[in-house]
């Protein structure tokens, strides 16, 4: 089932829920800094699902850990750009102010559930220290009885007297999604929520944190490499190929016509159910390595319609209302 915005036009004239500007990231090697992301921008307004699509490898991770502020210690950083969380700068906040930003106002679900939970301490004690922490003010224990009912445990104390070892990668999930939604944050990112888990689990846990997500108006940034997930989920999209947005796009106009020739790519190689004879198209060739990125267009080598332009660097730019692009082949005087 596609999950339509409600109120599309009082979405557009919202203020901003994120803003990402610019945003460059590196990590330190002996021969210096190598750029993992080239100036990523994106906006994620109130209450959209907003995609970050691309293969493994192309920077999405690494862009939502900067986000949190919570990049790989020592070795990455950032070396320009803004993030902004409505109308406060991320970059410009302590430790302690950042602390409180994650869970409160952004709440975070991750490919691996298992690996962001203590093995050593028991669900209820996670949680309610995540209560403390952020000094909620009502009873918490039935709050958090509430959420886990609210998931889909029936019997939420056994959950909660449970080590995180005692449960299954989905159930892991179902309870991180409890704890992104306990502080009812603007704004969710989910990176691979459910990429650990078997297809059927995938569905449910998808639309569970579609549910909440409207209960409790908060708006998503929906990470994942897989494009069914975004075609059914998200209502706008950004691609991204070897640390660079290429296009970004609403969801009807990029399934019906997408800009970048790497987005035909993604998009042609969806296996057609329809068809008698579903068969996978791959793009031929490899997404490249930060230290290998070279000048000009990144998607060029693996490009069918690249021509002399594309040694330069292509900036993104608008072709219309909600799109942009990254390709010589829209630009104007050709
Ligand atoms: N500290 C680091 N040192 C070296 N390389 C790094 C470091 N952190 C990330 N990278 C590289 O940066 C690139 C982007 O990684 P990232 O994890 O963001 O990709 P991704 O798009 O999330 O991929 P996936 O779909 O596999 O999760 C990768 O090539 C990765 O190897
Ligand atoms: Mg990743």
């Amino acid at each position: 089932m596609r999950h339509l915005i409600r109120n599309r036009s009082s979405i557009l004239n919202r203020q901003p829920v994120l803003t990402v500007k610019d945003l460059t990231i590196a990590f330190e090697t002996e021969e210096g800094l190598v750029e993992i992301t080239d100036k990523v921008s994106f906006e994620i307004l109130p209450g959209e699902i907003f995609g970050l699509v691309g293969e493994s490898g192309c920077g999405k991770t690494i862009t939502a850990l900067s986000i949190l502020r919570l990049l790989p210690q020592p070795g990455t950083k950032i070396t320009s750009g803004s993030i902004f969380l409505k109308d406060r700068n991320i970059l410009s906040l302590s430790y302690e102010q950042m602390r409180s930003v994650r869970g409160k106002e952004i709440g975070m679900i991750f490919q691996e559930p298992a690996a962001a939970l203590n093995p050593l301490l028991p669900v209820k004690k996670q949680l309610m220290e995540l209560f403390d922490y952020h000094k909620f003010p009502d009873d918490k224990e039935k709050r958090v009885a509430e959420l886990l009912h609210r998931v889909g445990f029936p019997d939420p104390q056994r959950i909660l007297a449970s080590y995180p070892h005692e449960l299954s990668g989905g159930m892991l999930q179902r309870v991180m999604i409890a704890i992104a939604l306990m502080l009812s944050p603007s704004l969710i990112i989910a990176d691979e929520p459910t990429t650990a888990l078997d297809v059927t689990v995938q569905a449910q846990i998808m639309e569970l944190l579609i549910e909440m997500q409207r209960e409790i108006d908060t708006s998503i940034l929906f990470i994942t490499h897989n494009l069914s997930l975004i075609a059914q989920y998200a209502n706008r999209l950004a691609v991204m190929y070897a640390g660079r947005i290429v296009e970004e796009n609403d969801l009807d106009s990029f399934i019906n016509n997408p800009l970048h020739p790497y987005s035909r790519g993604l998009i042609e190689a969806l296996p057609d159910l329809n068809s008698e004879n579903p068969q996978l198209k791959s793009i031929p060739g490899q997404v490249p390595q930060p230290k290998d990125y070279s000048f000009g267009c990144r998607f060029r080598e693996r490009c069918n319609k690249a021509f002399e332009l594309c040694t330069d660097k292509p900036e993104l730019m608008s072709t219309g209302d909600t799109q942009k692009v990254a390709c010589f082949l829209y630009k104007k005087e050709l």
